[in-house]
Protein backbone atom coordinates (compact mmCIF):
# COMPACT_ATOMS: atom_id res chain seq x y z
CA UNK A 1 0.00 0.00 0.00
CA UNK A 2 1.24 3.18 -1.39
CA UNK A 3 0.92 6.80 0.54
CA UNK A 4 -2.15 8.46 -1.12
CA UNK A 5 -3.20 11.92 -1.14
CA UNK A 6 -3.06 15.34 -2.23
CA UNK A 7 0.57 16.40 -0.85
CA UNK A 8 2.20 17.66 -4.24
CA UNK A 9 5.20 18.68 -2.00
CA UNK A 10 4.89 14.89 -1.09
CA UNK A 11 4.50 14.34 -4.26
CA UNK A 12 7.89 16.51 -5.61
CA UNK A 13 9.98 15.40 -2.56
CA UNK A 14 10.11 11.57 -4.24
CA UNK A 15 10.33 12.47 -7.78
CA UNK A 16 14.03 15.03 -6.43
CA UNK A 17 14.84 11.78 -5.20
CA UNK A 18 14.51 9.54 -8.45
CA UNK A 19 11.70 7.63 -6.57
CA UNK A 20 8.35 6.89 -8.81
CA UNK A 21 4.67 8.92 -8.25
CA UNK A 22 1.20 8.36 -9.53
CA UNK A 23 -0.11 11.29 -11.15
CA UNK A 24 -3.69 12.29 -11.94
CA UNK A 25 -3.92 13.13 -15.27
CA UNK A 26 -7.36 14.38 -17.39
CA UNK A 27 -7.14 11.04 -19.66
CA UNK A 28 -5.57 8.35 -17.28
CA UNK A 29 -3.50 7.99 -13.84
CA UNK A 30 0.30 8.27 -14.91
CA UNK A 31 3.31 6.39 -13.27
CA UNK A 32 6.06 9.75 -12.93
CA UNK A 33 9.91 10.24 -12.88
CA UNK A 34 12.47 12.67 -13.42
CA UNK A 35 12.38 12.70 -17.14
CA UNK A 36 16.00 13.53 -17.25
CA UNK A 37 17.52 11.17 -14.86
CA UNK A 38 18.02 7.56 -16.49
CA UNK A 39 17.74 5.52 -12.84
CA UNK A 40 14.82 7.39 -12.54
CA UNK A 41 13.23 6.32 -15.53
CA UNK A 42 14.29 3.12 -15.50
CA UNK A 43 12.60 2.55 -12.73
CA UNK A 44 9.18 3.19 -14.63
CA UNK A 45 10.00 0.12 -17.39
CA UNK A 46 11.41 -2.08 -14.11
CA UNK A 47 7.67 -1.55 -11.93
CA UNK A 48 5.82 -1.77 -15.21
CA UNK A 49 7.65 -4.46 -17.02
CA UNK A 50 7.63 -2.50 -20.01
CA UNK A 51 9.83 -3.37 -22.92
CA UNK A 52 12.60 -0.56 -23.71
CA UNK A 53 11.65 -0.18 -27.39
CA UNK A 54 8.31 1.68 -26.07
CA UNK A 55 9.07 5.44 -26.17
CA UNK A 56 7.58 7.70 -23.28
CA UNK A 57 5.61 10.88 -22.84
CA UNK A 58 7.38 13.45 -21.40
CA UNK A 59 4.89 16.16 -19.78
CA UNK A 60 5.58 19.57 -19.13
CA UNK A 61 3.78 22.66 -17.29
CA UNK A 62 3.41 24.62 -20.55
CA UNK A 63 3.74 25.04 -23.92
CA UNK A 64 6.63 27.25 -23.91
CA UNK A 65 8.41 24.07 -22.27
CA UNK A 66 8.59 22.65 -26.00
CA UNK A 67 11.69 24.68 -27.39
CA UNK A 68 13.51 23.08 -24.47
CA UNK A 69 13.17 20.22 -25.54
CA UNK A 70 12.28 19.71 -28.85
CA UNK A 71 13.64 21.55 -32.21
CA UNK A 72 12.55 22.20 -36.10
CA UNK A 73 8.86 22.30 -34.95
CA UNK A 74 6.07 23.08 -37.35
CA UNK A 75 4.03 25.81 -37.51
CA UNK A 76 1.34 23.15 -37.14
CA UNK A 77 2.45 21.67 -34.22
CA UNK A 78 2.38 25.16 -31.69
CA UNK A 79 -1.15 26.01 -33.18
CA UNK A 80 -2.15 22.50 -32.41
CA UNK A 81 -0.37 23.37 -28.72
CA UNK A 82 -1.76 27.13 -27.77
CA UNK A 83 -5.38 25.46 -29.32
CA UNK A 84 -5.43 22.15 -27.09
CA UNK A 85 -2.80 22.69 -24.24
CA UNK A 86 -3.42 21.56 -21.76
CA UNK A 87 -5.09 18.61 -23.00
CA UNK A 88 -5.07 15.25 -24.51
CA UNK A 89 -3.20 15.67 -27.03
CA UNK A 90 0.73 14.10 -27.06
CA UNK A 91 2.77 15.68 -30.03
CA UNK A 92 5.75 14.25 -31.46
CA UNK A 93 8.85 16.19 -32.45
CA UNK A 94 12.30 16.16 -33.08
CA UNK A 95 13.92 15.94 -29.95
CA UNK A 96 17.04 17.81 -28.15
CA UNK A 97 19.85 16.02 -26.72
CA UNK A 98 18.81 16.66 -23.00
CA UNK A 99 15.78 14.59 -23.16
CA UNK A 100 17.40 10.64 -23.15
CA UNK A 101 17.54 8.14 -25.08
CA UNK A 102 15.79 5.36 -23.00
CA UNK A 103 12.97 8.17 -22.48
CA UNK A 104 12.82 8.11 -26.58
CA UNK A 105 13.70 4.36 -27.22
CA UNK A 106 16.24 5.61 -29.26
CA UNK A 107 14.21 7.47 -31.67
CA UNK A 108 15.42 10.82 -32.28
CA UNK A 109 12.26 12.03 -31.96
CA UNK A 110 9.88 12.80 -28.01
CA UNK A 111 6.13 13.01 -26.97
CA UNK A 112 5.48 16.41 -25.35
CA UNK A 113 2.42 17.11 -23.59
CA UNK A 114 0.92 19.45 -21.20
CA UNK A 115 -1.75 17.35 -18.86
CA UNK A 116 -5.23 19.00 -17.67
CA UNK A 117 -4.98 18.38 -14.02
CA UNK A 118 -4.85 20.99 -11.59
CA UNK A 119 -2.66 19.08 -9.12
CA UNK A 120 0.09 17.89 -11.67
CA UNK A 121 0.10 21.00 -13.52
CA UNK A 122 0.58 22.17 -9.68
CA UNK A 123 3.35 19.58 -9.52
CA UNK A 124 5.47 20.36 -12.58
CA UNK A 125 5.46 23.63 -11.81
CA UNK A 126 7.30 22.98 -8.64
CA UNK A 127 9.77 21.13 -10.92
CA UNK A 128 12.97 21.97 -12.55
CA UNK A 129 12.64 18.94 -14.62
CA UNK A 130 9.83 17.46 -17.02
CA UNK A 131 8.11 13.94 -15.83
CA UNK A 132 8.16 10.76 -17.90
CA UNK A 133 5.06 9.30 -17.28
CA UNK A 134 3.13 6.11 -19.05
CA UNK A 135 0.13 5.47 -17.95
CA UNK A 136 0.29 3.30 -14.43
CA UNK A 137 -0.70 -0.01 -15.24
CA UNK A 138 1.14 -3.32 -15.78
CA UNK A 139 2.33 -3.42 -19.53
CA UNK A 140 -0.81 -4.53 -21.66
CA UNK A 141 -3.18 -4.45 -19.04
CA UNK A 142 -6.07 -1.64 -18.72
CA UNK A 143 -5.03 1.78 -17.90
CA UNK A 144 -6.37 3.13 -14.26
CA UNK A 145 -8.93 6.56 -13.77
CA UNK A 146 -8.51 5.96 -10.14
CA UNK A 147 -5.95 6.49 -7.54
CA UNK A 148 -6.96 3.05 -5.90
CA UNK A 149 -6.31 1.26 -9.44
CA UNK A 150 -2.61 2.37 -9.15
CA UNK A 151 -2.27 1.29 -5.70
CA UNK A 152 -3.81 -2.19 -6.35
CA UNK A 153 -1.35 -2.93 -8.96
CA UNK A 154 2.01 -1.16 -8.71
CA UNK A 155 1.19 0.16 -5.33
CA UNK A 156 4.49 -1.81 -4.10
CA UNK A 157 6.46 0.35 -7.22
CA UNK A 158 5.65 3.95 -5.85
CA UNK A 159 6.11 6.31 -3.36
CA UNK A 160 3.69 8.38 -3.40
CA UNK A 161 0.29 8.64 -5.45
CA UNK A 162 -1.39 11.84 -6.01
CA UNK A 163 -4.88 11.64 -5.79
CA UNK A 164 -6.72 13.75 -8.16
CA UNK A 165 -10.01 11.51 -8.44
CA UNK A 166 -11.69 9.81 -11.01
CA UNK A 167 -9.95 10.94 -14.57
CA UNK A 168 -12.31 13.30 -16.36
CA UNK A 169 -11.56 12.12 -20.30
CA UNK A 170 -11.01 8.21 -19.53
CA UNK A 171 -8.82 7.43 -22.48
CA UNK A 172 -5.31 8.28 -23.21
CA UNK A 173 -3.81 11.05 -25.19
CA UNK A 174 -4.13 11.64 -28.97
CA UNK A 175 -0.76 11.46 -30.45
CA UNK A 176 0.26 13.11 -33.73
CA UNK A 177 3.65 13.04 -35.12
CA UNK A 178 5.11 16.29 -35.94
CA UNK A 179 8.31 15.49 -38.29
CA UNK A 180 6.81 15.62 -41.39
CA UNK A 181 4.88 18.60 -43.35
CA UNK A 182 1.11 16.94 -42.78
CA UNK A 183 0.64 15.77 -39.03
CA UNK A 184 0.04 11.94 -38.68
CA UNK A 185 -2.08 10.51 -36.38
CA UNK A 186 -0.46 7.76 -34.46
CA UNK A 187 -2.70 6.77 -31.60
CA UNK A 188 -6.54 7.65 -31.32
CA UNK A 189 -7.40 9.29 -28.13
CA UNK A 190 -9.32 11.76 -25.88
CA UNK A 191 -8.72 14.87 -28.18
CA UNK A 192 -10.98 13.67 -31.30
CA UNK A 193 -9.50 13.47 -35.15
CA UNK A 194 -12.13 16.43 -35.91
CA UNK A 195 -10.57 18.51 -33.51
CA UNK A 196 -6.84 18.47 -35.00
CA UNK A 197 -8.50 18.42 -38.49
CA UNK A 198 -9.90 21.89 -37.60
CA UNK A 199 -6.55 23.63 -36.31
CA UNK A 200 -3.61 21.58 -38.46
CA UNK A 201 -5.75 20.60 -41.44
CA UNK A 202 -5.45 17.79 -43.47
CA UNK A 203 -4.06 14.70 -41.63
CA UNK A 204 -2.77 11.52 -42.05
CA UNK A 205 -3.55 8.34 -40.32
CA UNK A 206 -1.37 5.33 -39.35
CA UNK A 207 -3.27 3.78 -36.46
CA UNK A 208 -0.95 0.83 -35.95
CA UNK A 209 -0.17 -2.16 -34.25
CA UNK A 210 2.63 -4.79 -33.53
CA UNK A 211 4.94 -4.26 -36.53
CA UNK A 212 4.47 -0.97 -36.37
CA UNK A 213 7.90 0.81 -35.38
CA UNK A 214 6.63 4.87 -35.41
CA UNK A 215 4.38 4.40 -31.98
CA UNK A 216 5.86 0.93 -30.87
CA UNK A 217 3.77 0.58 -28.10
CA UNK A 218 0.44 0.03 -29.94
CA UNK A 219 0.39 -3.34 -29.90
CA UNK A 220 -2.60 -5.10 -31.04
CA UNK A 221 -3.38 -6.52 -27.64
CA UNK A 222 -3.10 -4.08 -24.73
CA UNK A 223 -5.82 -2.74 -22.61
CA UNK A 224 -7.03 -6.47 -21.51
CA UNK A 225 -8.70 -7.90 -18.65
CA UNK A 226 -7.74 -11.26 -17.40
CA UNK A 227 -11.32 -12.04 -18.48
CA UNK A 228 -12.08 -13.23 -22.22
CA UNK A 229 -13.92 -10.68 -23.89
CA UNK A 230 -15.43 -10.75 -27.39
CA UNK A 231 -16.56 -8.05 -29.78
CA UNK A 232 -20.39 -7.60 -30.44
CA UNK A 233 -23.37 -9.53 -28.68
CA UNK A 234 -23.49 -13.29 -27.04
CA UNK A 235 -25.46 -15.35 -29.50
CA UNK A 236 -28.59 -16.21 -28.19
CA UNK A 237 -28.76 -19.86 -26.58
CA UNK A 238 -25.13 -19.65 -25.51
CA UNK A 239 -25.05 -17.23 -22.30
CA UNK A 240 -22.97 -18.78 -19.47
CA UNK A 241 -23.45 -17.78 -16.03
CA UNK A 242 -19.93 -16.48 -15.49
CA UNK A 243 -20.53 -13.92 -18.20
CA UNK A 244 -21.13 -10.28 -18.85
CA UNK A 245 -21.91 -7.78 -21.30
CA UNK A 246 -20.73 -4.13 -22.04
CA UNK A 247 -23.39 -1.67 -23.47
CA UNK A 248 -23.25 1.39 -25.04
CA UNK A 249 -26.53 2.66 -23.87
CA UNK A 250 -29.14 0.18 -23.78
CA UNK A 251 -29.46 -3.55 -21.83
CA UNK A 252 -29.85 -5.89 -24.16
CA UNK A 253 -33.24 -8.33 -24.03
CA UNK A 254 -32.98 -11.95 -22.76
CA UNK A 255 -30.04 -11.79 -20.90
CA UNK A 256 -29.61 -11.11 -16.63
CA UNK A 257 -29.67 -7.45 -16.11
CA UNK A 258 -27.69 -7.53 -13.16
CA UNK A 259 -24.48 -9.11 -15.73
CA UNK A 260 -24.73 -6.38 -18.12
CA UNK A 261 -22.33 -2.99 -17.91
CA UNK A 262 -23.59 0.20 -19.45
CA UNK A 263 -21.41 2.77 -20.57
CA UNK A 264 -23.59 5.82 -20.72
CA UNK A 265 -27.70 5.64 -20.26
CA UNK A 266 -27.54 9.11 -21.91
CA UNK A 267 -26.02 7.95 -25.42
CA UNK A 268 -22.80 10.09 -24.32
CA UNK A 269 -19.38 9.01 -26.03
CA UNK A 270 -17.63 11.04 -23.17
CA UNK A 271 -19.48 9.83 -20.59
CA UNK A 272 -18.91 5.96 -22.05
CA UNK A 273 -14.93 7.05 -22.47
CA UNK A 274 -15.04 8.37 -18.43
CA UNK A 275 -16.39 4.40 -17.93
CA UNK A 276 -14.50 2.61 -20.35
CA UNK A 277 -11.46 1.38 -18.57
CA UNK A 278 -13.54 1.42 -14.82
CA UNK A 279 -16.03 -1.08 -16.79
CA UNK A 280 -13.24 -3.40 -18.00
CA UNK A 281 -11.66 -4.00 -14.80
CA UNK A 282 -14.53 -4.39 -13.49
CA UNK A 283 -15.09 -7.66 -15.64
CA UNK A 284 -11.84 -8.97 -13.66
CA UNK A 285 -12.63 -7.81 -9.70
CA UNK A 286 -16.40 -9.28 -10.46
CA UNK A 287 -14.62 -12.92 -11.37
CA UNK A 288 -15.97 -12.96 -14.92
CA UNK A 289 -14.40 -15.11 -17.36
CA UNK A 290 -16.11 -14.68 -20.22
CA UNK A 291 -17.36 -11.01 -22.26
CA UNK A 292 -18.75 -9.28 -24.85
CA UNK A 293 -18.34 -5.25 -25.40
CA UNK A 294 -20.98 -4.10 -27.98
CA UNK A 295 -19.11 -0.84 -29.94
CA UNK A 296 -20.30 2.71 -29.89
CA UNK A 297 -20.81 4.66 -32.68
CA UNK A 298 -17.48 5.03 -34.68
CA UNK A 299 -16.80 8.94 -34.27
CA UNK A 300 -15.31 11.49 -32.35
CA UNK A 301 -14.29 9.86 -29.14
CA UNK A 302 -15.68 6.95 -29.99
CA UNK A 303 -13.13 6.09 -32.29
CA UNK A 304 -10.79 5.92 -29.41
CA UNK A 305 -13.35 3.61 -27.48
CA UNK A 306 -13.56 1.25 -30.41
CA UNK A 307 -9.93 1.14 -30.75
CA UNK A 308 -9.61 0.26 -26.88
CA UNK A 309 -12.24 -2.34 -27.39
CA UNK A 310 -10.69 -4.21 -30.34
CA UNK A 311 -7.35 -4.08 -28.78
CA UNK A 312 -9.12 -5.28 -25.13
CA UNK A 313 -10.47 -7.73 -26.68
CA UNK A 314 -7.55 -9.18 -29.37
CA UNK A 315 -5.99 -12.56 -29.16
O1 LIG B 1 -2.86 10.18 -21.93
C1 LIG B 1 -1.71 9.76 -22.00
O2 LIG B 1 -1.01 9.92 -22.99
C2 LIG B 1 -1.15 9.01 -20.78
C3 LIG B 1 -1.03 10.01 -19.61
C4 LIG B 1 -0.37 9.41 -18.40
O3 LIG B 1 -0.35 11.15 -20.05
N1 LIG B 1 0.08 8.38 -21.08
C5 LIG B 1 0.18 7.28 -21.88
O4 LIG B 1 1.45 6.75 -21.96
O5 LIG B 1 -0.77 6.81 -22.45
P1 LIG B 1 1.74 5.28 -22.53
O6 LIG B 1 3.15 5.01 -22.19
O7 LIG B 1 0.77 4.32 -22.02
O8 LIG B 1 1.66 5.45 -24.07
C6 LIG B 1 2.67 6.21 -24.68
C7 LIG B 1 2.77 5.90 -26.14
C8 LIG B 1 3.81 4.86 -26.48
O9 LIG B 1 3.31 3.58 -26.37
C9 LIG B 1 4.17 5.22 -27.91
O10 LIG B 1 3.25 4.60 -28.76
C10 LIG B 1 3.92 6.73 -27.93
O11 LIG B 1 3.26 7.07 -26.78
N2 LIG B 1 5.18 7.51 -27.95
C11 LIG B 1 5.85 8.09 -26.93
N3 LIG B 1 6.96 8.70 -27.36
C12 LIG B 1 7.01 8.50 -28.68
C13 LIG B 1 7.93 8.84 -29.72
N4 LIG B 1 9.03 9.55 -29.47
N5 LIG B 1 7.65 8.45 -30.97
C14 LIG B 1 6.53 7.75 -31.25
N6 LIG B 1 5.63 7.37 -30.32
C15 LIG B 1 5.87 7.73 -29.06
MG1 LIG C 1 -0.39 2.72 -21.69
Amino acid sequence: MALIGKDTGAAADCLKNSELVGIPTETVYGLAANALDHEAVLKIFKAKNRPFFDPLIVHVPDADKIKEYAVNVPEYALALAREYWPGPLTLILRKKDNIPDLVSSGADTVGLRVPDHELTLELLKMLDFPLAAPSANPFGYVSPTTALHVNAQLGQSVCYILDGGPCQVGVESTIVDCTNEVPVILRLGGLPVESIVRIAGPVQEEIKSGSNIKAPGQLDSHYSPGCLLNIGLPPSGTWLPDSAIIVFQKKVQGFPEEHQIVLSAEGNLEEAAVNLFASLRMLDEKGYKNAWAELVPDTGIGRAINDRLKRAAFR
